[in-house]
């Protein structure tokens, strides 16, 4: 019987993560844009929830054309977030209660406003010029068009003419957000510097932007399907051998002498062979890595109305499973359901007629797997996807251009168009904290610039946590269950092993660790399912979403998105 090692021993395998999107956790003095202060003021209830690692979204100085991610100057904090000091009394008073901050790193692009390329695009032999990755373009017909045909993530080409020195420079995501030339060692020394200083600060680790596209292939065109004039192919900047040289240097000088945690977003085209290669415990590279392949297993690309959504359970174990299978004993992950740039978890995988047990249900699914997990936002309160009823409710710019590209499409159906684009928003995830049933729900005192989701008044954390029953409390158990309890470590170092792989209704799994096994089940399913105990004795119950547990003949009866996790002995 294959059982759990404790191959390595790190402190973030230990911890268990929250994740802050700063516009819109809490606004602390009433501007309508929640703020590191505002983080400050909510450390205890963070705090109380149980997590001790918290990672925040860019709140660096930007002219935020996307949301921070695109830094204007990386030893700065924008204006409507704060100040250095607040940056600095947050992690005195996170630290304070045991709680270590991660932040985000990031190291593909700046803004354009940015001195480096301010300067960069002044001239072709500026010092600054090699900051970026700047190209002739070509000539074709006698015109001048971009270099490859090359799509960017958030529309458009991948190249951005610059006429103060007729060329154009590469962005794989705004033109607002120019990639930096990574193959210049002057950009790697100057990076190194960005995270030294932090650290510097007293942080704990970074959460790595978009990782995977520090290299490029030959600029030669890709493959373009259905005629698509700039087809968005990851293959030409994602995963290439010198990202793994500037992450070993990385390493070398700035994550290993500090003991800090680095976990870099590999996106969705990284396959688990990569993931190995960036943050197996030999890689010398990565701690973990967040990958996406597990965001999308229902039929969300084949309907237009929300409400049909069907998660596909076989394809979801099998995803989860494999990532578990292979980092078993070579590496660790990260658990996280979705982020910041994803629906709702709620929206996505739940079900709105059993919000409370399939939302339970899904955080014990994740919760009982081996690695560090990560709650994003609301989802402790069960937020879900926001009712958009107009394009001009969207804010996030990769929103806008997908609803554009949908009524490209349709051009007569801007209806499906706005609700094709709305399924995947990523301002789903952006809406304010509901924290009351107060105006704005208690997120600010002013008229907020995030959205507010209309059902606050049902769904909102000062609700949650007078609930004794609510899925708040199921959070929090399952964050004490992995920190604090008599299966700790079972949770943490055990093996994982996947049971009944065919069955489309039921997630079930053991861990096994020193003589001991915990055998998590989940049902995903609206309908009665059973499942058979009889290799089982069960030695204790820690886990459940129902008041009681049906168990006749040793078939236990499961009702909708039950879920339960036993201690058992398995019988031989
Ligand atoms: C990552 C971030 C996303 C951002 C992009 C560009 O994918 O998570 O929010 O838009 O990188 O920085
Ligand atoms: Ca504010």
């Amino acid at each position: 019987m294959k059982e759990g090692l404790r191959v390595i021993e790190k402190w973030w395998m230990k911890s268990v993560g929250y994740q802050i999107y700063p516009k819109s956790f809490y606004d602390s003095n009433a501007d309508g844009i929640g703020d590191i202060n505002g983080i400050r003021e909510k450390l205890d209830y963070l705090n109380d929830l149980g997590v001790n690692l918290i990672w925040i979204c860019p709140f660096y100085d930007s002219p935020m054309d996307d949301n921070g991610y695109d830094v204007r100057n990386f030893f700065d904090v924008a204006k409507e977030f704060g100040s250095m000091d607040d940056v600095k009394h947050l992690i005195e008073e996170a630290h304070q209660r045991g709680i270590k901050i991660v932040l985000d790193y990031v190291l593909n692009h700046t803004s354009d406003e940015h001195p480096w390329f301010i300067e960069s695009r002044q001239s072709k032999d500026n010092p600054y010029r090699d900051y970026y990755i700047w190209h002739e373009g070509k000539i074709v017909d006698g015109k001048k068009i971009e270099p490859t045909n090359w799509g960017s993530f958030f529309g458009g080409s991948a190249w951005n003419y610059d006429e103060m020195t007729d060329s154009y420079y590469m962005k794989i995501f705004s033109n607002k957000m120019p990639d930096l030339n990574w193959k210049n060692v002057a950009v790697q020394d100057a990076m190194i510097d960005v995270a030294k200083q932090w650290l510097n600060l007293g942080i704990d680790g970074f959460r790595i932007d978009a990782v995977s596209h520090l290299d490029r292939a030959p600029f030669e065109d890709a493959t373009a399907h259905d005629g698509e004039k700039y087809p968005l192919d990851w293959y030409k900047f994602s995963n290439l051998p010198k990202v793994h040289d500037y992450l070993k240097r990385l390493h070398e000088e700035v994550f290993k002498p500090s003991d800090c945690v680095a976990i870099g977003e590999v996106g969705g085209s990284a396959s688990i062979d990569s993931g190995l290669l960036y943050s197996a415990f030999d890689s010398n590279e990565l701690s973990m890595v967040f990958n996406f392949d597990h965001n999308w297993c229902n039929n969300l690309h084949e309907v237009n109305h929300p409400k049909k959504l069907k998660t596909n359970v076989i394809d979801l174990k099998r995803v989860f499973s494999s990532w578990q299978y292979a980092f078993e004993e070579r590496g660790w992950l990260p658990l996280n359901w979705l982020n910041h740039d994803q629906p709702r978890l709620m929206s996505q995988y739940g079900d709105y007629k059993y919000p409370l047990q399939s939302g339970k249900m899904l955080a014990t699914a994740l919760h009982m797997m081996r690695g560090t997990p990560f709650i994003y936002q609301g989802e402790e309160i069960g937020m879900t996807n926001y009712p958009f009823e107009d394009v001009s409710d969207f804010n996030d710019i990769s929103s806008i251009s997908s609803y554009r590209y949908h009524l490209e499409k349709n051009p007569d159906d801007p209806v499906l168009a706005l609700r094709k684009a709305a399924l995947r928003s990523r301002d789903n995830a952006r809406t304010a904290i509901q924290w009351s049933n107060d105006l704005y729900a208690g997120f600010s005192t002013v008229k907020p610039i995030p959205l507010v989701h209309p059902n606050y008044k049902k769904v909102n954390v000062e609700q949650s946590i007078k609930q004794q029953d609510s899925l708040w409390h199921h959070y929090k158990h399952l964050i004490h269950l992995r920190r604090q309890s008599e299966i700790s470590d079972l949770i943490l170092w055990g093996s994982y092993h996947l049971l009944d792989a065919d069955n489309p209704h039921n997630y079930v799994y053991l861990r096994r660790y020193q003589g001991e096994s915990l055998l998590v089940i989940n049902s995903f399913s609206r309908k009665k399912q059973t499942f058979d105990l009889s290799p089982y004795t069960i030695m204790g119950q820690y886990v459940t979403n129902y008041p009681d547990t049906r168990i006749n003949k040793q078939t236990l009866h499961l009702r909708p998105y039950e879920s339960i996790v036993f201690k058992v002995k398995e019988n031989v």
